[in-house]
């Protein structure tokens, strides 16, 4: 804390909060495109501020990325009395193992003495198959337990990194492109308005589902991220961001 008074990272958390009409912003220092440490520091920040949020019982959506695998490498034990289920906010979204939304529950859990479930789906899904997958009984019941949680935890991106990231179509390159694409998040990519123009088809949490949540707080730093941090808060207000420096200065025109 008392770093935090001398760095003036706090002045950086009342303008950026103001700035994206968000309830609540934390910056780390530092800058994660430039030190690699500087992600487990948010992911810290992201696990701390986590759980003071929690209460007898939680159920917690997360997505993928490498940002949120660091917040649950950071998670530690919860305490007595209180029940944690972990659930992916959407399947299927083309990460790798290591940073997919089921690998990122299962080690929430087991880091925080949770529970898990898990959503079994490939990446691209046609829409019979979609459709289909949507009547399983299996896929019904985690799809139930993702509607109702209460926090939401996830990593946006930039939207070119993401679509090259997942090997997208070139087609789907090329709209981005056109589209003017800028911000990725939950599957969905976003224009420097805040507008969706591309979504990625996947059983799981909609963007419009969002609001039914109480707490959603975006992972995300690196100042090569400040344009898709804001173009995503742009998409609904009351927030909470754990950032870096790096993005903070870059979004607050002050690197
Ligand atoms: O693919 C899952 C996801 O959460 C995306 O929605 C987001 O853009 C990305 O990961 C962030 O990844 P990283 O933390 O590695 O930048």
């Amino acid at each position: 804390e008392m770093m935090k008074e001398l760095s003036g990272l706090h002045v950086l958390e009342s303008k950026l909060k103001d700035m994206l009409n968000l309830s609540e912003v934390i910056v780390v220092p530092g800058d994660s495109d430039q030190d690699v440490w500087v992600k487990n520091d948010m992911g810290k920040a992201a696990a701390d501020r986590l759980k003071r949020q929690l209460s007898a019982k939680n159920i917690i959506a997360v997505t993928g990325g490498t940002t949120l695998a660091s917040v649950a490498e950071m998670m530690t034990p919860i305490q007595k009395g209180q029940q944690l289920l972990f659930v992916p906010a959407r399947g299927g979204l083309g990460e790798k193992v290591e940073n997919q939304a089921n690998t990122i529950c299962s080690t929430m859990a087991q880091k925080a003495n949770g529970e898990y479930r898990l959503l079994h789906l490939p990446d691209q899904l046609s829409k019979e198959t979609y459709l289909s997958l949507m009547a399983e009984p299996g896929v019904k019941e985690v799809m139930e337990l993702i509607h109702s949680a209460g926090i939401v935890l996830h990593g946006i991106g930039d939207a070119k990194t993401m679509a090259v990231r997942r090997n997208s179509n070139p087609s789907v390159l090329l709209k981005l492109e056109e589209e003017k694409a800028v911000a990725e998040a939950f599957g969905y990519y976003f224009d420097q308005q805040g507008e969706v123009v591309h979504r990625v088809r996947t059983i799981g949490l909609q963007l419009d589902e969002l609001q039914n949540s109480d707490f959603i707080m975006a992972v995300a730093g690196g100042s090569s991220k400040s344009d898709a941090i804001a173009a995503f808060m742009k998409h609904g207000p009351k927030k909470v961001l754990i950032t870096d420096e790096g993005a903070a200065r870059q979004l607050l025109g002050n690197s």
